[in-house]
């Protein structure tokens, strides 16, 4: 297994506070998938939504793991339905440990009311949205990971230590460079 970290999860489960951490301590690069697509796109996550669809977003996230695929000693953080396709669940395999974060709705739903940024969540109840799509996506997450973290409690200086001790385990590390 390549030694990255992928951290999937629901939005606000803490993957790009977190991983950030992560790499910081283990002087890994760090990548945000959100961030290359707005990137490579040159427009804002709700811009792409509004001019091209989701489909096409979902197309571009393929598309930038797959460009990915070659590095080594990186920790990523994906969108929150990059598990939605099953091509993404099997690249995100080949890219190294699968960390699922997870928290319980009420936090979520705490944490994603702070910004309007998520196109998603912008309906009459996004209250139901986050509940409904929670439902969805769980088994994905599931499916995918390989390490599961509940995020609700933890500080996030905690929760990258747990990562850390697992990543050492799983990749057999004799010492965390
Ligand atoms: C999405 C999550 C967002 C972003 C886009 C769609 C989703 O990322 O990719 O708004 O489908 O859950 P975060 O999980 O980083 O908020």
């Amino acid at each position: 297994m390549r030694n990255n970290i992928v951290f999937i999860g629901f939005m606000g489960s803490g993957k790009t506070s977190i991983g950030r951490l992560v790499a910081h301590r283990l002087g890994f690069q760090f990548i945000d998938t959100d961030a290359v697509v707005v990137e490579r796109a040159g427009m804002q996550v709700a811009e792409i939504f509004a001019r091209h669809g989701e489909p096409w977003f979902r197309e571009q996230e393929t598309a930038v793991l797959r460009s990915l695929g070659n590095l080594n000693r990186a920790v990523f953080s994906t969108g929150g339905g990059i598990v939605l396709r099953p091509e993404n669940r099997e690249l995100l395999r080949e890219l190294g440990l699968v960390v699922w974060l997870t928290a319980s709705e009420e936090v979520i739903f705490e944490r994603v009311s702070r910004n309007k940024k998520r196109p998603l969540l912008q309906t009459d109840d996004p209250r139901a949205t986050v509940h409904e799509l929670l439902e969805q996506r769980r088994p994905l997450y599931e499916g995918a990971a390989q390490f599961t973290l509940d995020s609700s409690t933890l500080a996030h200086d905690d929760a990258a230590n747990v990562v850390i001790a697992e990543a050492r385990r799983a990749f057999s590390w004799q010492t965390v460079t």
